[in-house]
């Protein structure tokens, strides 16, 4: 052993410590000491020492967060008491009845309650064992939910571990219970709505949806890069609650490191409830997350016991809702709007109307699917929601006022460039397939020119806009037209800066073909298919000439990718705009990369862990030799590649009798391929 290794265990703990004060301090009480890359450094120290003594890695390490293997499903997992709802009230007289009846059944006049904010996201119940963070679980029915345990840890707010001396401060034992509101922030909601849209996929009608979404992912790492949050409001100690009162609770688990969202209030009386509510009506389209309510309880534990429970939901606490923010106004018109993606949504253009202390005068109808759902015409008097950061939508038609006659058809141009619009069979979206047009112009070049792409270094968001507006770029192609003399013309853009980028869109040109296909920003067509596109046809003009047929043939292209590759080489404009490319001198020729033929036409299915290859690496591994990989077993599966704790896919495997092997199995499969290649 080298010398002064015997102190490794205490420096590694040491560090820990530090790094859980840190996290503790940005993600719980959103007050950072060190700046982040001081922070990054610290992180970085420790999982270095973690990397030469991996013997010492410990779950409740802070670079343990993201951790564990892709699973194949949740387990179910009985909670310790049930998780209640709550009753709800909607207006002052609801409320007053409610104090009413507190008072009543516990013969007490003068009641202190805790007021606090109805956070809109979803429950979740946190055992801790021996301070450690022992099982995560949803609400599920309320009596029996499932362990998510895998996905809660990678949320910064939610301690991993708790050293005992913060317990004892917080006068709690090792082992006990937290629930609270797991929820996305309107921040990561929106942006990651904007990236799910840009990859085709549908967007999250709210947060709370999403974070459901989120926490139910099969994969840790997708949840840890959504980044959630966790407040705590409830603490259970063998399975009862600890403290005398709801607002000791709530200090203990401050206390102890849990997140407690700090707008609570401890009050005396229903006039101050309703001043607590009245206050956060206004206040609420500050916060940076959305609520939809205020949850007032009453604060001492023994008038709770007395109240007890309702069915589902305890008498000692209520939930007061505040009205959806809603109006009701008439549609003037349907307008389209072309998103980024191309993706053309239709607008109702509404007669202004005051909603929630906002003039709302367009709501979003979605697609044509939501126009048929609604029944929508032109000129319906209709019913409009707006909710946090949300574009207001129009949530049903006013039947009892006067119809509108006119029914609205989506265009078979787009409505600002005049390109097609087509809408692919089994999807609701319809989309403009020309690639020049110019509002999705800023987001194509910003994804030519993205590192990873076409990586021209300085053509952030200003540049690009500028060059938009002055109408120097009309497609990706003209950027290989740009010249000094056109880009002095633009603010701010010195001798110096000109030649830079003139550089940087030279060297661009060195790029391999995969990277132009990514570049085109096709549907579906990411950096792995483009790799794979460049590997089967050698040539962009054989991925221009492929019919869908063969397009098909390549890994991972299915019916979808294929006709939405199609799609954009059957517009002229795109053609037109490749050929630009090809002039420019990018490169259009690649190599051809024979793959391995032994597993050509065999599906592969990957499950359970397998011993000496991740699941990224066996599949590469597959698909290297010619074989395919799929999610799902099915009657076209040739073999199942089980590794230690497979699941329900080898269930299914047996039951449609398809071969199951193990990792040397798969292995012998690859030599052979090898030997013959
Ligand atoms: S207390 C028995 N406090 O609202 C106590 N719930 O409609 C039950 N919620 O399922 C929960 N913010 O998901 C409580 N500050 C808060 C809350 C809150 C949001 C949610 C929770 C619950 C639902 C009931």
């Amino acid at each position: 052993m080298p010398s002064g290794s015997k102190d490794v265990p205490q420096k590694i703990e040491a560090l820990r410590e530090q790094v859980r004060y840190h996290e503790h301090r940005y993600y719980v009480l959103d007050d950072p000491e060190l700046s982040d890359a001081e922070f990054d450094r610290l992180m970085d120290e420790l999982k270095a020492l973690e990397a030469v003594h991996p013997e010492l890695i410990t779950p409740d390490s802070p670079t343990q967060r993201v951790g564990g293997k892709p699973r194949e499903g949740f387990v179910k997992v009985p909670h310790s008491l049930p998780m209640l709802s709550l009753d709800n009230a909607y207006n002052e007289d609801e409320l007053r009845d409610w104090e009413r009846r507190v008072q009543e059944l516990t013969g007490e006049s003068h009641v202190d309650y805790v007021c606090e904010l109805k956070l809109d996201g979803m429950s979740l119940a946190l055992r801790f064992e021996g301070g450690k963070l022992a099982l995560g679980i949803t609400r599920g029915d309320g009596t029996i939910g499932e362990d998510v345990t895998l996905n809660v840890r990678t949320v910064r707010s939610v301690p991993l571990a708790i050293p005992a001396k913060t317990l004892t401060k917080a006068h709690l034992p090792a082992d006990f219970e937290v629930r609270g509101e797991l929820l996305m922030p309107l921040g990561s909601f929106l942006r990651m709505n904007e990236e799910r849209e840009a990859q085709g996929l549908p967007r999250f009608a709210n947060p709370r949806n999403a974070t459901a979404g989120t926490v139910r992912v099969l994969e840790p790492n997708v949840t840890a890069s959504r980044r959630l949050d966790f407040f705590s409001y409830f603490l259970l100690v063998n399975r009862h609650t600890f403290f005398e009162r709801h607002s000791e609770s709530l200090k203990a688990l401050q206390t102890a490191g849990f997140k407690v969202n700090p707008n609570h209030r401890l009050v005396h009386n229903l006039d101050q409830v309703w001043e607590f509510i009245n206050e956060w009506e206004g206040k609420r389209e500050g916060l940076p997350y959305e609520i939809d309510g205020i949850v007032i309880k009453v604060d001492r534990v023994a008038l709770q016991q007395e109240l007890g429970f309702t069915g589902k939901a305890p008498r000692w606490a209520i939930a007061y809702k505040y009205a959806a923010r809603s109006g009701e106004t008439q549609i003037e018109d349907i307008l389209i709007q072309v998103g980024r993606t191309g993706k053309l949504t239709p607008v109702a253009a509404l007669q202004p109307v005051l909603i929630g202390g906002t003039t709302v005068s367009r709501a979003t109808l979605h697609n044509m699917d939501e126009i048929e759902r609604l029944g929508v015409r032109i000129g319906d008097w209709v019913l409009v929601e707006r909710g946090g950061d949300v574009i207001p939508k129009v949530v049903k038609v006013l039947e009892d006022k006067p119809r509108g006659h006119r029914h609205f058809h989506m265009p078979e141009r787009c409505p600002v460039c005049g390109g097609h619009v087509v809408r692919a069979e089994g999807e609701a979206d319809h989309r403009c397939v020309n690639a020049n047009c110019p509002a999705k112009l800023r987001e194509s070049i910003r994804h030519f020119a993205s590192r990873g792409v076409m990586n021209i270094e300085g053509m952030g968001d200003s540049l690009v806009n500028q060059l938009v507006e002055a109408g120097l770029v009309k497609n990706v192609a003209d950027l290989y037209d740009l010249t000094e003399e056109k880009l002095l013309t633009l603010e701010r853009m010195g001798k110096k800066s000109a030649e830079n980028i003139l550089n940087e869109i030279e060297n661009s040109k060195k790029l391999p073909l995969e990277r132009v296909i990514y570049g085109l920003g096709i549907r579906f067509v990411g950096e792995r298919t483009a790799q794979f596109l460049a590997e089967a046809f050698g040539s962009m003009d054989a991925v221009m000439k492929a019919s869908e047929e063969e397009l098909q043939e390549v890994n991972e292209i299915g019916p979808r990718v294929s006709a939405a590759i199609r799609e954009f080489f059957d517009e002229p404009k795109n053609v037109d705009l490749v050929k630009r490319l090809q002039k420019y001198g990018l490169k259009f020729e690649g190599h051809k990369k024979e793959r391995g033929t032994t597993l050509a036409g065999k599906t592969f299915v990957l499950t359970g862990t397998l011993e000496r290859h991740t699941r990224d690496e066996a599949k590469k591994l597959i698909e290297d030799a010619g074989g395919k990989v799929a999610g799902s077993v099915s009657k076209k599966t040739d073999y199942v590649v089980a590794g230690a704790e497979a699941g329900s896919k080898l269930d299914k495997a047996r039951e449609l009798k398809v071969a199951i092997i193990g990792e040397d199995e798969m292995e012998t499969l690859m030599k052979g391929q090898r030997e013959g290649a």
